[in-house]
């Protein structure tokens, strides 16, 4: 029975499942907390999802004779699926989004808090019988490699299907994971509903989704409840929730970092390998860094993750990383073969699409594609065709698709031992100030830049263009702590090795533009070029390659390998002008958002801020 996949699910008999996981774990508080959870939520059967390929074709076929997804046209995109969501359910939702720290404090002024007692009455009356006439499945999911000692374990329960498949690829998830969580191991438990119960002989819908969303993490006992939404970042627990909240969390207090960031490996044209991570906040092209192809010849890029990192001091004093996902969740419009040619190479198949546009011909297609096909459904299922006053795909539409389908895939990906850094990158998007790089002068000044991380608002997102959000460590939405210890908890990472051991920071801008508004850097694979600074000064001993400046290191003249590259001196220059009252103007700006944090706020940042202001005295 237990092998059997449609004895697995079985009518009222709710409980015959819990025999079933009983079976596959002795892991008593596990078994308990699903328990509690079912008594709950009161679904009309639970499922322990297994993993399998099988079960993935199963539930995806399930929901396409319902109607709820569109199978893909098999010839040109085999194992794909669409989703059309709710036109409400379209995106995280940060103002619906709490930490739920014990104290306040340990929250911090950058995100919304309630106590957790006060939360968990809010939540109960919502939970109770959310489930009702829905299946409650039950996914044991690994963040990171199975058997990694960075790795750790969740324990998602879902009433969508959706989720699951979803969960299916972004983690590794399933029987594999319950053989690895003994009997006393702990787990993150991961409460998730849609919010949308269905009486008996009820429509479904084909996104269930509620209009009250909840999205709560507990950092002090490492738990998260996500109520009303089926979106990506909400629902799919394992990712911000987990990787980034709780885990930034369990990071201050073990002593590693849970960091916004993609990881990339980095080979010199003589075999010479390096590992990068960097952190920029979103619509800053970190998935296209993460898979570029470089312009200089011999160097080679590959991907070992685009989103989040994990980093653990291995016994020779040096921060290992691992990327806890096993897949991507992107943003498709704008991904296209000259922008992103190894993205569209991953996302040819056994790809789940979210709100992008369906072809006459059963594929999809999203804005900056390729040219538009004549017609096509759009995101909200209504006929599109080219000149229609709305896009054709949801501006955050995505696909979750598997890392290693990725052509650019690192060959250590999937290593447990993680892989040894060597550099961490900053950056944002800014039209001015930023030169291209420039790199700390140790890692208190580092963790300074860091901090100082900010973006202009595009389009994409709420706010006026062009404003400059603060966004440190490009981790505002997903610091699940005081983002004042945060910043102390990177300072303290120096007192844990070597200096010497430690990665070297820098800080890039492709962004910057003339005063006409035109980008003075080609971007995309000629950002190699930048990388190439970048690992020679990993190897560099004292200043070769680089000045001093009033920011920290810059370029020496010519060191920046230009070759082949159609650049005009003049742009070079205007990429690496400073101008002392725009620094001073951010400085400004940096003291102001820095009073939020009140005594949290670690003394060296001000010193940091001091010396800057030293540095520019006499520029
Ligand atoms: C998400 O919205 O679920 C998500 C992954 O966010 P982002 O692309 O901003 O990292
Ligand atoms: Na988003
Ligand atoms: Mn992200």
């Amino acid at each position: 029975l237990f092998n059997n996949p449609t004895n697995n699910v079985i009518g009222s008999k709710r409980f015959y499942s819990i025999e079933q996981l009983k079976q596959k774990t002795k892991n008593q508080k596990l078994i308990q907390w699903v328990e509690e959870q079912a008594k709950l939520c009161k679904p009309d059967k639970i499922y322990i999802c297994d993993g399998s390929e099988e079960e993935f074709n199963r539930l995806c076929n399930d929901m396409v004779e319902k109607g709820v997804i569109t199978k893909l046209n098999s010839s040109k995109k085999p194992n794909c699926y669409l989703a059309r969501s709710d036109p409400s359910d379209v995106a995280r939702v940060e103002s619906r989004t709490y930490i739920c720290s014990n104290k306040k404090e340990d929250a911090g002024p950058t995100n919304n808090w309630m106590d957790p007692k006060e939360m968990k009455a809010t939540l109960k009356p919502l939970f109770d019988g959310s489930m009702k006439g829905r299946t409650m499945y039950v996914m044991p999911f690994s963040m990171g490699p199975l058997g990694s000692s960075i790795s750790h374990v969740g324990v998602e329960v879902t009433d969508s299907p959706f989720v699951v498949c979803n969960m299916k690829i972004m983690t590794r998830m399933g029987d594999k994971v319950l053989e690895q969580l003994k009997e006393n191991d702990s787990f993150v438990p991961c409460l998730h509903s849609v919010g949308a119960p269905l009486k008996p002989g009820q429509k479904d819908s084909n996104w269930p989704c509620n209009s009250t969303k909840y999205i709560v993490q507990y950092p002090d006992e490492r738990a998260i409840v996500s109520y009303g939404s089926g979106y990506g970042g909400n629902a799919l627990l394992g990712k911000k929730c987990f990787s980034l909240r709780i885990a930034s969390a369990m990071a201050r207090d073990d002593g590693w970092l849970a960091e916004h960031m993609l990881i990339l490996g980095l080979t010199n044209d003589k075999g010479e390998k390096k590992y990068i991570a960097a952190a920029f906040p979103s619509a800053c092209g970190k998935t296209n860094l993460a898979m570029m192809t470089p312009t200089i010849p011999g160097w080679k890029v590959e991907t070992v993750g685009d989103d989040i990192c994990w980093m653990k001091f291995g016994k020779d004093g040096r921060l290992y990383a691992i990327n806890p996902e096993n897949g991507f969740f992107g943003v498709a419009p704008g991904t296209s073969a000259s922008s992103n040619p190894n993205a569209l190479k991953a996302i040819d198949r056994n790809t789940l699409y979210t709100n992008v546009a369906l072809t006459p011909d059963n594929d999809v297609w999203w804005e900056g594609l390729s040219n538009p096909p004549s017609k096509a459904i759009d995101w909200t299922g209504k006929e599109w065709a080219p000149g229609s006053k709305t896009p054709a795909a949801h501006p955050n539409s995505r696909f979750t698709a598997p890392l290693n389908q990725c052509p650019s895939i690192d060959p250590a990906w999937d290593d447990p031992k993680g892989v040894p850094i060597s550099a961490i990158i900053f950056g944002g998007r800014r039209s001015s100030t930023i030169p291209l790089v420039y790199q700390a002068l140790d890692w208190k000044h580092g963790t300074f830049m860091g901090a100082s991380t900010a973006s202009e608002l595009t389009a994409a997102a709420e706010g006026t263009v062009g404003k400059i959000r603060h966004d440190p460590f490009a981790m505002l939405p997903f610091c699940g702590y005081n983002m004042g210890d945060y910043f102390s908890h990177w300072l303290s990472m120096e007192n844990k090795t070597k200096p010497e051991l430690l990665p070297k920071i820098f800080y890039v801008n492709w962004f910057r533009k003339s005063p006409s508004g035109k980008f003075l850097w080609p971007g995309f694979g000629e950002n190699s070029r930048v990388l190439k600074w970048i690992f020679q000064r990993c190897n560099a001993k004292g200043m070769e390659y680089a000045d001093n400046s009033p920011i920290g290191i810059i370029p020496a003249n010519d060191s920046l390998d230009l070759n082949g590259l159609d650049i005009s001196k003049d742009n070079i220059r205007q990429l690496f002008s400073l101008n002392k009252t725009e620094w001073m103007g951010d400085l400004k700006s940096m003291r102001e958002y820095c009073k939020q944090f009140g005594n949290k706020l670690p003394k060296e940042m001000n010193q940091q801020m001091d010396n800057l202001e030293k540095r520019f005295k006499d520029f």
